[in-house]
């Protein structure tokens, strides 16, 4: 079985792998919007140098099958890797996936990474085929969808209202302003329980490179902080990607330690709906994935209105575990 590298796709290999991802999204919707094509094609042709490609032709001018490997943080950063595979319904169990994993892996230990990350859904198959690999669950997420026409009136305005004394909101678009990108950094620490795993602390250059990537993809990154002084003490980004058909996903939330316990996140949350129905108001939905013992971040979400709607689990792989 050929599998080959697309380190420059042309439009019709960008066809070609979209009807993948359309075909995998038709044999199993579960509850996503379906893939669009322009959304497809920029994200493939932004995908640039850390972002590395496969397809396995089909026989028949198409694709059997296309691999996505995610190289963050530059050649040999000391950082998983991202792993996503998609193989047609009519071509698998024959080992397209194990193939395509085997060649990624390749790719991986010649960028000196140690460990890959795949997120997947819960009850799919991508779960007994990941673990048949040895990758390890890491993290359940639950996954929740908040549908904004069913906030009832007034809600978001009250929490607003409500936010602690001695704190201030700040809000941007795209890469963080200068004067909050050491803070925001920091911040980013505090969900060191969630990225535990990845070991990697946060500066203000990774800050500014996770924005900057978004940018990239075409897709746009909204982020709402709370001040004390010049620290930032909670923070919450969504993103909102292009041709997104209505629906925002909630990046991260994280409130500092010492600022616990004073409803922080749920302000914030509320000030991102409150701007978002303002400047973005073709958002009808945002989906997002809590870690399923965060019970906190499920409360504020529940309170909120966010509803239960599918699980994910984060694997993770040792890359001198994988196949060769
Ligand atoms: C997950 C996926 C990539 C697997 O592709 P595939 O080509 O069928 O995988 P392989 O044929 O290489 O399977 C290798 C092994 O994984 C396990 N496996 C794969 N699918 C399985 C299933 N549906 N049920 C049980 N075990 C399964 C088996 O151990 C299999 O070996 P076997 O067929 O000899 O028993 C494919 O089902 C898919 O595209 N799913 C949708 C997209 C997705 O969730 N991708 C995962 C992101 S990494």
């Amino acid at each position: 079985m050929d599998v080959i590298a697309l380190d420059d796709p042309t439009d019709a290999q960008i066809r070609q792998w979209h009807a993948v991802l359309a075909a995998v999204h038709a044999a199993d919707p579960a509850g996503e919007p379906a893939p669009e094509a322009e959304h497809t094609a920029e994200r493939l042709l932004g995908a640039g140098a850390e972002t590395r490609l496969w397809a396995v032709p089909d026989g028949a001018g198409g694709f059997a099958a296309v691999a996505a490997l995610r190289l963050p943080g530059g050649p040999g950063a000391d950082r998983p890797a991202e792993i996503d595979i998609q193989v047609r319904p009519g071509h698998r169990r024959r080992g397209v996936g194990g193939r395509l994993l085997a060649v990624a892996a390749g790719g991986l230990r010649a960028d000196g990474r140690s460990s890959v990350i795949a997120q997947v859904l819960a009850g799919t198959p991508a779960v007994p085929f990941l673990e048949s690999y040895g990758f390890e669950c890491v993290v359940t997420l639950r996954g929740l969808l908040l549908r904004l026409d069913d906030l009832p009136e007034g809600r978001v305005a009250g929490l607003v209202a409500a936010g602690p004394p001695g704190y201030g909101l700040v809000r941007w678009r795209g890469v963080v302003p200068d004067e909050h990108a050491d803070a925001l950094a920091r911040a980013k620490d505090a969900m060191a329980d969630l990225a535990e795993y990845e070991g990697t602390p946060w500066d203000a250059h990774r800050v500014r490179e996770t924005a900057e990537m978004v940018a990239k993809r075409g897709d746009d990154l909204y982020t709402v902080a709370a001040l004390r002084g010049p620290a930032i003490a909670g923070f919450t980004e969504v993103v909102v990607p292009l041709g997104a058909a209505g629906r925002a996903a909630q990046y991260d939330t994280a409130v500092v330690p010492e600022h616990r316990g004073r409803r922080l996140g749920i302000w914030v949350k509320a000030a991102m709906l409150e701007w978002l129905a303002t400047e973005r108001p073709d958002v009808r939905e945002i989906e997002t994935d809590n870690a399923g013992d965060n019970v906190h971040m499920l409360a504020v979400n529940e309170e909120l209105g966010f509803r239960w709607q599918r699980e994910s689990r984060e694997y993770l792989a040792r890359a001198a575990d994988l196949p060769r």
